[in-house]
């Protein structure tokens, strides 16, 4: 049976692996749609990247389409310094052939939802959340339809990699995190707290690079990029895969552990804006909302990707 879902991105590298590892799995997943928002780089690039992955997989066919550019209330933020100035640095950039659709994401989302049977659809945002949180403004009536929202967003014992407190997506637009984590619909959120265990050592990459195909040298040639500044700030081997960790949720839900809690956003502290308050214990009386993810088999993982990009280079 596959799954109905919507990818909601904004690439980024991690985002781009996660467009491939979601081209690569037709008989689990069934991509509706990609949408587009500001956020790693603004959003003329982050549409223009997605298209860009589209091609470069064969999979002009998927229709993209490009939403917000900036946040609910705050001006945006981006992350140039990581990901470099086209967004994906570490392959040249293309005018792609893949079509930006004409009408606007959020339109998208929403005419997409309110067509749909219940609990039949998965948005699965890698980017902040202000396409998402704009459809649920826009028309609640989608709510039913949503079977499960898999963010990646998020820290509790990692810390935030943007500020002390805050994990970037959620950073970027804290209100439209505040709209999507009390929205009453199942979530499975995929933070630091996982994703800083999936790190792409140089042996890995290499694993990548040998697999010979063109999407595989692209991913490597990304991801020797992406590293770059996560490896000095973290001292770590290599970038966290942070995006392809909800996909591949998607996927092999048993290579992960999770904790049913509520989690609520800091939506005014200047401290800790963006704050994803994890409440692990259940100390408060808050409902549960999401479930967090916490734990990974970060070397299975790392095996089902490489056979997944692998399929590349055959029938796919
Ligand atoms: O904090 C990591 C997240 O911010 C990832 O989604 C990365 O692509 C950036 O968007
Ligand atoms: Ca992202």
């Amino acid at each position: 049976m596959t799954r109905k879902i919507i990818i909601d991105c904004d690439p980024g590298q991690d985002d781009a692996v996660a467009l491939l590892l979601a081209f690569a799995s037709p008989d689990e997943l069934e991509i509706l749609g990609i949408t587009a928002v500001g956020g790693n780089v603004p959003l003329q690039l982050t549409q223009r990247n997605a298209r860009m992955m589209c091609d470069l997989a064969g999979m002009q066919h998927i229709p993209v389409f490009a939403g917000c550019a900036e946040p609910l209330e705050r001006p945006l933020l981006t992350a140039e310094a990581i990901h470099g100035t086209t967004g994906i640095n570490g392959v040249d950039v293309f005018e792609p052939e893949t079509a930006l659709q004409p009408q606007h994401a959020v339109d998208f989302i929403v005419e997409t939802l309110l067509a749909a049977e219940e609990s039949s659809v998965t948005l699965v945002p890698t980017g902040p959340l202000t396409n998402i949180a704009t459809a649920i403004q826009r028309e609640p009536g989608i709510l039913p339809s949503i079977e499960r929202i898999v963010p990646m967003g998020g820290a509790m014992r990692e810390g935030g990699n943007s500020t002390p407190s805050a994990e970037f997506n959620i950073l970027v637009d804290p209100q439209a995190a505040d709209i999507v984590f009390r929205c009453g619909r199942p979530i499975t959120a995929m933070g630091l707290d996982v994703t800083h265990q999936v790190l792409s050592t140089p042996e890995r990459v290499q694993r990548i690079r040998a697999l010979g195909n063109p999407v595989a040298t692209a991913t490597a040639d990304m991801l020797n990029f992406f590293d770059r500044y996560d490896t000095k700030k973290y001292g770590s081997e290599g970038a966290p895969l942070h995006d392809p960790c909800t996909i591949a949720w998607l996927l092999w839900p048993e290579i992960f552990e999770g904790k049913d809690c509520n989690i609520s956003i800091e939506t005014e502290s200047e401290l800790t804006l963006g704050h994803t308050a994890v409440d692990f214990w259940n100390v408060t009386d808050k409902p549960v909302n999401t479930t967090w993810v916490y734990g990974i088999d970060a070397p299975a993982f790392y095996d089902r990707l490489v056979e997944r990009l692998d399929r590349f280079g055959g029938a796919l």
